[in-house]
């Protein structure tokens, strides 16, 4: 399997359901660049680096995800709009434990 199936609510609360590939080495925050789910120049700000949180999501779904590195953690804890269920896009690179994961994107930060 090389695709997962993800579904993506936009920050106008309309759901994408999109695939996304396994095999590329890309991450939750470039997929939804790629398929163009947020303006150009409101996400990925950092370039993947856990220093923007423009990229920040929030976890619907029940899914096991990886552990969240210092990085991550150190940077959700300073971000706006935070709830238990954050994590950094560009933090979760896409794997086949992915699929169907459902994931809405957090409001952009003022
Ligand atoms: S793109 Fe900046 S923290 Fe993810």
């Amino acid at each position: 399997m090389t695709d997962v199936k993800l579904k993506i609510i936009d920050r106008d609360g309309v759901l994408h359901e999109i695939d996304a590939p396994t095999d590329m080495n890309m991450n939750l925050m470039e997929v939804v660049r790629s398929y163009e789910l947020a303006p150009e120049g409101t996400i990925g700000i950092c370039g993947g680096m856990a220093m923007c949180a423009s990229c920040q999501c929030y976890i619907k779904s029940n899914h096991e995800l990886p552990e969240m590195s210092d990085d991550e953690e150190a940077m959700l804890s300073e971000a706006f709009n935070v709830k238990d269920n954050s994590r950094l896009g560009c933090q979760l690179h896409i794997s086949e434990d992915m699929d169907g994961l459902e994931v809405e994107l957090a409001p952009e930060e003022a």
